[in-house]
């Protein structure tokens, strides 16, 4: 069997999500990892047993990498992409894809030129209680989507922005709770009601983090070409990082999602339907070691290799993830217009 070469560049918060997956999944091996700090790439290259670099581009000659997992500030996404897609590297990029809708495009553009695979890690759309609502509303089961809601709080405190020289900042984190925290409950709400976005309303503000530039709330509506609307609430003042809350009202359902757990609550009597995550799949082996990060890492990375081995389709593409950039811009572009703003 053919396994494919792998490298990780960015060994900080959520490097162990990636190198962990890789050491579990058959098809791949990890070779090689890269960090600018160079302590901190030495010890997961001991760690990993691979090599490791400080440089990408002394990496893409010397480890001749298959893929490569950008776990990157998010303003860098973008130009180590279109190096590896020049290098012939398939990309699995952290979210969100980029900073701006253009950059992402520009992503796409180098990936399709290079004829290589581009993904976007949106790990919650692979909890078994994503999946199955997402079957349910695709095929009709739950009649048409009226409306939907989701709460984003969570907690990022000074500590969490002191830390680091990027997140807090307009041009290394291209903004703050909206494309970084709720990010994938957008993504997560948008994808599974399936509809194309027409307009967004929406308000930003620092509340609550002085040492900060970029927001720390956000609340709006999106309306949906088909007719629903979904309203959103986020925040990263709260005391602890409470399960995410997405509500979906359909013409025959109200399905929640709390964290992972799901509850569908028929309007004809028929049993409630749930579906969780076994609390003990939070622990193993050190997959998912936030509870609020979720257990999708694994499995996303295993669907990316089997896709590149063509036993697979990969759901979360760049083209994909474009759509969420999208609304993330719409968001930001309607609060600093503060007015509607049309997505089509
Ligand atoms: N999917 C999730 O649930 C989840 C959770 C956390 C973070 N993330 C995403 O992962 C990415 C990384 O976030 P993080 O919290 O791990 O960041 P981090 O700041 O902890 O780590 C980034 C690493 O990149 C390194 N780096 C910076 N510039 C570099 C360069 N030019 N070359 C090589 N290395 C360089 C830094 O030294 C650091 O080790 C972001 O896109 C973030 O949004 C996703």
């Amino acid at each position: 069997m053919r396994k494919f070469k792998a490298g990780i560049i960015g060994c900080g918060n959520i490097f162990e999500m990636h190198a962990k997956a890789l050491a579990k999944l058959e098809l791949v091996d990890l070779v090689a990892v890269c960090d600018s700090d160079q302590q901190r790439v030495r010890l997961a290259g001991q760690h990993y047993d691979c090599q490791d670099f400080t440089d990408y581009r002394r990496m893409f000659k010397e480890a001749t990498l298959d893929v490569l997992h950008i776990c990157l500030p998010h303003y860098l996404h973008e130009e180590v992409t279109v190096a590896a897609a020049k290098a012939g590297i398939h990309v699995l990029t952290e979210k969100p894809m980029a900073i701006t809708v253009e950059s992402a495009e520009r992503m796409l553009m180098a990936a399709r030129e290079a004829q290589i695979e581009l993904g976007v890690i949106f790990q919650n759309r692979y909890n078994s209680g994503a999946m199955t609502l997402k079957s349910l509303i695709q095929e009709g089961a739950l009649g048409k989507v009226l409306s939907g809601k989701c709460q984003v709080t969570w907690s990022r405190d000074e500590t969490y922005y002191s830390q680091s020289d990027w997140k807090g900042t307009w041009e290394k984190e291209g903004g703050g709770v909206v494309i970084d925290q709720a990010i994938h409950t957008l993504d997560l709400i948008n994808w599974l009601t399936g509809g194309q976005p027409k307009l967004i309303d929406a308000t930003i503000g620092n509340r609550f983090h002085d040492t900060i530039e970029v927001e720390d709330f956000a609340e709006g509506i999106i309306q949906y070409q088909e007719g629903y609307t979904l309203s959103f609430f986020a925040n990263n003042y709260y005391s602890f990082d409470a399960p995410v809350c997405i509500e979906i009202h359909t013409e025959l359902a109200v399905a929640t999602i709390t964290g992972a757990r799901l509850e569908i609550v028929y309007f004809d009597g028929r049993p409630t339907l749930v579906k969780d995550i076994p609390a003990e799949d939070y622990l193993e082996n050190g997959i998912a070691s936030k509870t609020y990060w979720g257990t999708g890492h694994i499995t996303q990375i295993d669907e990316f290799y089997q896709h590149l081995n063509g036993t697979a389709d990969f759901l979360v593409s760049g083209i994909e993830a474009l759509k969420t950039q999208k609304i993330v811009a719409g968001i930001y572009q309607s609060a600093k217009l503060n007015k509607p703003v049309w997505m089509i």
